[in-house]
């Protein structure tokens, strides 16, 4: 069980100044959150990915405010340590400030969130503003932009304008985000982003000089088929192997009348 204080915004900010690298993982559920808050992982995501790896959507657009406010309620309730930052789904802040403001209070004040991100630099500078400016922490996400991929002509291209990405990052900062996610970037220009802004970069496909990492959590567990395997992803173990294994034992069991035995049986 981990022992360390609690993570704060302030505390996730200050940790660029440390030179300490912050970790990141998405979360959709309780005991998945529980064990990585317990394992000590800095900040969890409830990540709009959900759409792709828990509701098997080809893209996350789909993914509702109230179908994420559900899944961050949940990880709120796991969660003692980690800071819990959760998206903002497409078309719940494009229309106007006013509507991100009412998305991003539902988010806040229905799951016990410390945060918000959308994607977006430039184009979202008012709305980050105007979130910032009411008193809710946000993380901007910009390179590899998901919920665009209908405009950026599919998922998984690599980023490489390097002066709209660094205006981008500006945009965010200067507008108030405390933090930023670098998804699909070449490394250099993550890099220079780093180094030019105060607040942390968490990369996902950016290189290591970002401040910090994320990555989603049915990759890092290795539960997405091994078919999926971009060259940023790194599987830390094989659950999805585990888990077939140990169903096809039950099922095995249970077909042969192995299970359940008098040790499981009440008499
Ligand atoms: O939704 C998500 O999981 C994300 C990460 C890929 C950063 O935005």
């Amino acid at each position: 069980m981990s022992t360390q204080r609690p993570m704060s915004v302030t505390r996730f900010v200050a940790a660029k100044k440390s030179a300490r690298k912050l970790s990141m993982l998405t979360a959709y559920d309780y005991y998945w959150a529980q064990i990585f808050d317990e394992a000590g992982v800095d900040s969890l995501l409830v990540g709009d990915s959900m759409g792709m790896v828990v509701q098997g959507h080809s893209s996350t657009v789909p993914v509702t405010l109230d179908q994420i406010i559900y899944h961050a309620e949940i990880v709120c309730r796991a969660v003692k340590h980690a800071l819990v930052v959760v998206d903002l789904p497409f078309g719940t802040y494009h229309i106007s400030p006013e509507q991100a403001l009412e998305s991003a209070g539902r988010i806040i004040k229905e799951t016990g969130a410390n945060a918000v991100k959308l994607e977006g630099g430039v184009t979202q500078a008012r709305t980050i503003a105007a979130l910032a400016g009411a008193d809710i922490p946000v993380m901007a996400h910009v390179g590899m932009r998901p919920q665009s991929v209908n405009a950026l002509g599919g998922h998984g291209r690599i980023q490489r304008d390097s002066d709209r990405l660094l205006a981008d990052a500006k945009a965010a900062e200067d507008a108030g985000a405390f933090a930023i996610v670098i998804e699909l970037v070449p490394r250099q220009i993550a890099a220079r982003i780093t180094n030019e802004l105060d607040i942390p970069t968490i990369g996902i496909g950016a290189g290591p000089e970002c401040d910090g990492q994320v990555l989603v959590m049915h990759d890092v567990l290795g539960l997405t088929p091994k078919s999926f395997s971009p060259k940023f992803l790194k599987r830390y173990a094989d659950l999805r192997g585990v888990a077939e294994s140990a169903v096809r034992g039950f099922v095995e069991e249970v077909q042969t009348g192995v299970f359940p035995d008098d040790a499981h049986s009440h008499s």
